[in-house]
């Protein structure tokens, strides 16, 4: 099927090039031409694992262009992806110019049914307003429209393979044409008949995903839905992990046999330096931003965003409280990124950490495998330091602030030889409390028992 894209950031991306790798011919289309001038040049504007081998593939193929013309993306393809920006406006709803600005060009540019598919994350009602808008800009054109919703469950990080091995697909549709059109876009994932990149030779064997048929404002809802309970979900191992410290518990083992419950599940069940990025935040304030104005008072999920918004000053206590005064202490931090395997620092818990330790005085030096250039512009007055062992070097303390597995697998030895003080505050806990004593650090981290070299432990 010929299919636009509109939309090249992250998701538009990761759909476009997955599509395209699937068998369809995909024009893809931005209004920031230097992103595409990057994209016709074979170049990724972001890091995604796996990403440009299937971008590559597809290019190669021919079934996947770029251009800064929308029309040109528009006019000839029979459904199109909306994928642009919904970010937050103060009010904490979400932003929908960039949907309506689309919506007129998609009009503009009409001249023959189109298919309209919503995947940017957007309130309920939004489709409403995306075919009242595309009916009366495109009126004289000839052109009919119809409206799908198609949220996307793309974990930055792991995007690609949830593109080809997704659990749900879900289609919000107002005719049986556009639940055939869209079963049709769909049919390799579905059928299992697609080159996956991220598991060659061979993909794990798993079931088939859901296909589940919705109204539009159900699939509108869904998204909204499943991420604030995944934030729900975080925020209350986040208490667990408080009451923990305060009794003596270890969250590990509760949160463990929680989730062996099949009823809750294991996932989204790590304390911690609570939830970033630009997905769970920006969508649970928006929700409940929508709750409100339909009459609905959401007051859980405001206990949820409270909740993670203490994390940081939670965490920041604990390193004042180690290093006793933070004035012109040389801190080391491992991890900049919200999490691991992305180079995303939006909304990034450690950016915040790092912030308010540079403000009370610290000398920051700080790393990340792959988000240190986009860090950099947020944190004046850090240092950056591509190399895990120098950051330790001299420092009086060091932060773990996102799971990379690379910082697992450090030579704790050499570190514990590099620093001045051996004191580590782990935001994620990532490393085993009994080993890093017996390697002689004083080691803090949440909801477990804090150990220090002359502990005795009482497990
Ligand atoms: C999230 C959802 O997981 C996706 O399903 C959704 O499609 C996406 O938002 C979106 O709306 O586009 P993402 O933002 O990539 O995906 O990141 P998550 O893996 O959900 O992690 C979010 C944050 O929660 C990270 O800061 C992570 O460190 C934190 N987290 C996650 C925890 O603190 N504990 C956990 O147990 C899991």
């Amino acid at each position: 099927m010929r299919l636009a894209v509109i939309g090249c950031g992250y998701v538009g991306l990761v759909t476009g090039s997955c599509l395209a790798e699937a068998g369809h011919e995909v024009m893809a289309t931005d209004n920031d031409p230097v992103r595409i001038g990057m994209l016709n040049a074979g170049r990724l504007p972001i890091y995604e694992p796996g990403l440009d081998k299937v971008m590559e593939s597809a290019i190669a193929a021919g079934r996947l262009r770029f251009t800064s013309d929308c029309a040109q993306a528009v006019t000839p393809a029979d459904a199109i992806f909306i994928c642009v920006g919904t970010p937050p406006l103060e009010s904490g709803e979400a932003d929908l110019s960039a949907i309506d600005n689309v919506a007129r060009q998609i009009a503009a540019a009409s001249r023959s049914p189109k298919l309209v598919i919503e995947k940017s994350t957007v309130p309920a009602q939004t489709g409403e307003q995306l075919r009242h808008a595309l009916h009366v800009y495109g009126r004289s054109k000839g052109a009919t429209f119809r409206v799908a919703s198609n949220p996307e469950f793309l974990r930055e990080g792991t995007a690609v393979g949830d593109f080809f091995h997704p659990d749900r697909i879900v289609v919000g549709v107002e005719d049986v044409e556009s639940e055939a059109q869209l079963r049709e876009i769909y049919k390799p994932f579905l059928e299992g008949r697609f080159h996956c990149p991220v598991h060659e030779p061979k993909c794990p064997a798993g079931p088939a995903p859901v296909f589940l048929v919705t109204t539009i404002a159900s699939a509108e809802l869904i998204k909204h839905a499943s991420n604030s309970f995944l934030g729900l979900k975080i925020s209350y191992a986040n208490l667990i992990a408080d009451l923990c410290e305060k009794l003596g518990g270890n969250v590990e083992e509760v949160t463990r046999a929680v989730g062996l419950d099949p009823r809750i599940g294991p996932h989204f069940l790590n304390d911690g330096l609570g939830f970033g990025g630009f997905c769970l935040p920006k969508d649970i304030q928006a929700f409940i931003r929508l709750a409100e104005k339909n009459g609905i008072d959401f007051s859980l999920l405001k206990e949820v965003e409270a909740v993670n918004k203490r994390r940081i000053d939670q965490f920041v206590e604990k390193v004042r409280r180690a290093l006793w005064v933070v004035k012109e202490k040389t801190v080391g931090v491992l991890g900049l990124a919200f999490k691991p395997n992305t180079d995303d620092v939006r909304f990034a818990p450690a950016i915040e950490v790092v912030r308010r330790l540079l403000a009370e005085g610290a000398t920051v030096r700080a790393s990340d495998p792959v988000a240190m250039e986009r860090a950099r512009p947020l944190l004046n007055g850090a240092a950056f330091v591509a190399d895990p062992y120098e950051v330790a070097h001299g420092a009086d303390a060091l932060l773990l602030l996102t799971e990379w597995k690379e910082y697992r697998e450090l030579d704790w030895k050499r570190i514990y030889r590099e620093m001045a003080r051996p004191l580590i505050v782990d935001a994620r806990n990532m490393l085993p409390p009994a080993k890093m004593k017996e390697l002689g650090f004083e080691y803090h981290s949440f909801g477990r028992p804090d150990l220090t070299a002359n502990t005795v432990l009482t497990l």
